[in-house]
């Protein structure tokens, strides 16, 4: 029997989906900006979603057998399409102005410490912030306060950047044998803990920093080495027994800097080539940092629109060094000061030392 179809209209582009498709899917089929942002939805993950509301979506017409609007804004991941449907999404202010307000709430905890955080430059909040948020927040109260926790040797908790989400709690379950760490809580009060301080031990527990959607959840063999936007990205693959093998390696020249799961362009993790959802092991993404250990494929797809894309470049060859070449082998040592021969400030002035701006008078 035929799959039936549903004809659907979204910021009026109309396509068609199979019965069941949320708003959300259908949304990314057409893609772009069309597609509504999504916090807490997770494709791979089974009941994820409705949780944060920055999907939400306006329904001009509730389907063709009945045509009359919704009545509120709608959670676009949760909610399925009807034959006929209209939805608008970035055409409607409505919904810019609830997505602010989503946005205004989101940041009412979270700290503003993209410049010292990991997940900066591949941060769904931080898109978010920048693409439907306010310039000021009226909130006035203290925000709250965690401790950072380790999660076993490998991972460390910020839950002072946790949204609450619930990912990575569907991440354990749904991956691991025996979840150790949930909610515990409500209200202003919930946090993600483990239960009686126990670590999370399960071979495939890493896969709970990939999903994470902010920088709450962080690969300690990365935090605080470099900048992702520095990084050149690269697919790579290895025969490893317990998981597919397909990675990205983060590198910068030869250092494997980071290993995490490969990305779609909606941030989830992708289908790897045996068809299922490419997670990987705890191995892979943290103990085989060297090039050695894996076979490059080839620079990874990434979005020209983000930061990363500019430490992106094509092939894996470091510029040829000439130096040594012309040295004989030798290495370079720096032979002058070029303080004293760069002619542009004046030979008594050090302009690192300057306690004051400085001006044309400390120039030649
Ligand atoms: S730690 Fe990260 S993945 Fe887990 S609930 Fe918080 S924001 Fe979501
Ligand atoms: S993505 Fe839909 S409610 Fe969070």
């Amino acid at each position: 029997m035929s799959e039936q179809l549903f004809k659907v209209t979204i910021d009026n582009i109309t396509v068609e989906v199979p019965a069941g498709t949320t708003i959300l899917h259908a949304a990314r089929q057409i893609g772009g900006e069309v597609a509504p942002p999504a916090m807490c939805y997770y494709s791979k993950l089974e009941g994820s979603g409705g949780k944060c509301r920055t999907c939400l979506v306006e329904v001009s017409k509730g389907s063709e057998k009945d045509p009359r609007p919704m009545p509120k804004l709608v959670a676009s991941c949760r909610t399925t399409v009807m034959d006929g449907m209209e939805v608008k999404n970035i055409t409607s202010p409505k919904v810019l102005d609830a997505r602010a307000g989503v946005v205004e709430f989101l940041l009412i905890n979270h700290p503003l410490d993209c410049p010292v955080c990991d997940q900066a430059g591949e941060c769904h909040l931080q898109d978010l912030s920048y693409e439907h948020g306010k310039e000021e927040t009226r909130y006035e109260f203290q925000r709250r306060t965690f401790p950072k926790v380790d999660l076993g040797d490998k991972i460390q908790l910020h839950m002072t950047r946790c949204i609450m989400c619930f990912r990575c709690v569907f991440t354990a379950d749904q991956l691991t044998e025996k979840r150790e760490h949930g909610i515990l809580d409500r209200g202003d009060h919930a946090q993600i803990a483990t239960f009686i301080q126990k670590n999370l031990h399960n071979e495939f527990i890493g896969n709970v920093i990939d999903v994470c959607p902010v920088g709450a959840l962080t690969d300690k063999t990365f935090r605080f080495k470099n900048r992702v936007w520095f990084t050149k990205p690269v697919d790579a693959h290895r025969d490893c027994e317990n998981c597919c093998g397909e990675a990205q390696l983060w590198m910068r020249g030869d250092e494997v800097f980071r290993v995490t799961a490969r990305k779609d362009e909606w941030g989830e993790v992708k289908e790897a080539s045996n068809g299922k959802t490419g997670w990987i092991c705890n191995t892979c993404r943290f103990d085989k940092k060297e090039a050695k250990d894996w076979v490059i494929d080839g620079p990874s797809k990434i979005n020209r629109h983000s930061v990363i894309s500019q430490g992106h470049y094509v092939g894996l060859q470091k510029p040829t060094e000439t130096l040594p070449n012309v040295l004989h082998g030798r290495q370079p040592k720096l032979l002058m000061d070029i303080h004293s021969v760069s002619e542009v400030n004046k030979q008594n002035i050090e302009l690192s030392a300057l306690d004051r701006p400085a001006h044309s008078t400390d120039f030649k």
